[in-house]
């Protein structure tokens, strides 16, 4: 079946945090303005519609009327083994598999089960904010290895820092994002295999959020930490979701590999048992099985709408330093070149122009002349938000 990813639906009134937590917007620092006219692109969910069969999947499980306590059916862990021997050629075991309720869960999950207050904990900036709050909020402390950007915005990791870094007594995990968010990085086999032997020299445990994994441009391999590094798959910890291949965040699905049976151990006995909705489990065997058409053409489009947004950029705002990210629907757009204070350019998108985005202050101070833009809405809705902000720059051409 073809989809229509052009269609804007209207997200209002159902809950959407975009389209409707204004108020939450507004109190955590966000934006000062949010009204009908703004048009919300800061937060990594999609405004496009899930495949057909999962449509036809969570009716079915509608349609029974009764949604009491659930368990996971075998079918649940072979979806999972079924999606990433196909898709990554990546293999784990039934049993390596626990379910958590998000991803931000089995990171706070993850610090805790694994390091001590004070112990120190090497992530890359800029990155998504929860890295840093997760660490700070239990008592542990942020060892920054900044990833480097050269002049055409290229980000790679430093690591002679790195290795300095896990060689410290008191550093006790990696957290690592890939494909990166922000940056869009992909980490290639090299760079993992490197990461992950220093790691296991040093006693540095991995954890691997790889819940971007799954979009990646039409030119890009993604490679699982875990299978780059095979040999030291029992010192990793791998987060893969549906959440964000699928835009099924408010499902809360993440699934967390764990080979190693004393750490599984571990990071269950700070877990807790949790278990499923009756509509996650249905949502996950039904897109694991039966969702990669629309996956196909959902990566095809947002190629298109990044290329097409690099090429208005060039033409309507070519002080901005950006390029087209290898993974995640994600775009990091360096606006230096204008000349203007951060707080400036804040002004000028989200009170002028209206657009929402996130500061890239958010991700670390490296990200302070940054702004970050999620970009898997319809493309006319794309072309509006920066045509929108285009207009506030154009003073300053
Ligand atoms: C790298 C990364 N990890 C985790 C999350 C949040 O995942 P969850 O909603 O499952 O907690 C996001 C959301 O944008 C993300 O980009």
């Amino acid at each position: 079946m073809k989809y229509n990813f052009d269609e804007i639906v209207n997200r209002r009134g159902t809950y959407s945090i975009k389209w409707d937590g204004g108020q939450i917007i507004k109190d955590i620092g966000l934006t000062e303005r949010y009204d009908e006219d703004t048009i919300p692109l800061f937060t990594a969910d999609m405004d496009l519609p899930v495949p057909q069969p999962l449509i036809e999947a969570l009716h079915k499980t509608v349609d029974h009327r009764i949604f009491g306590y659930s368990v996971f059916p075998d079918e649940y862990f072979k979806a999972v083994q079924h999606w990433f021997k196909k898709r990554h050629d990546w293999e784990f075991k039934k049993e390596d598999i626990i379910y958590s309720p998000g991803t931000v869960h089995a990171l706070n999950v993850a610090v805790r089960a694994f390091t001590k207050p004070g112990d120190g904990i090497i992530i890359q900036r800029p990155v998504y904010p929860p890295f840093t709050s997760s660490i700070e909020a239990n008592g542990r402390t942020v060892v920054n290895n900044a990833l480097k950007s050269n002049e055409e915005g290229y980000y790679s990791i430093d690591f002679e820092d790195f290795e300095q870094k896990a060689k410290d007594e008191s550093t006790k995990m990696f957290i690592l994002c890939n494909p990166h968010n922000p940056t869009g990085r992909i980490f290639n086999t090299d760079e993992l295999r490197k990461l992950a032997d220093i790691c296991v020299k040093n006693d540095v445990l991995i954890i691997a959020d790889e819940i971007h994994g799954d979009i990646v441009r039409r030119n890009q391999t993604f490679i699982p930490i875990a299978k780059a590094a095979e040999e030291h798959a029992k010192h990793i910890v791998t987060f893969t979701a549906i959440n964000k291949t699928f835009n099924l965040a408010g499902l809360h699905c993440t699934n967390v590999t764990i080979p190693n049976p004393e750490l599984r151990q571990t990071f269950n006995g700070v877990m807790g048992m949790h278990l499923p909705s009756p509509f996650t489990v249905s949502a996950l065997i039904s897109v694991y099985h039966d969702g990669e058409e629309w996956l196909e053409q959902l990566k095809e489009y947002i190629d298109g709408t990044m290329e097409w947004a690099v090429e208005f950029l060039a033409e309507k705002m070519p002080k901005v330093k950006v390029r087209i990210p290898e993974g995640t629907y994600i775009m990091w757009m360096d606006l230096s070149g204008y000349g203007i204070s951060p707080d400036e350019v804040h002004d000028r998108i989200y009170n002028k122009a209206n657009v929402l985005l996130e500061d890239g202050k958010m991700f670390g101070e490296e990200g302070l002349q940054y702004q970050r833009i999620c970009i898997p809405s319809p493309r006319p809705m794309i072309k509006e938000a920066f045509a929108r902000i285009a207009r506030e720059f154009e003073d300053l051409k």
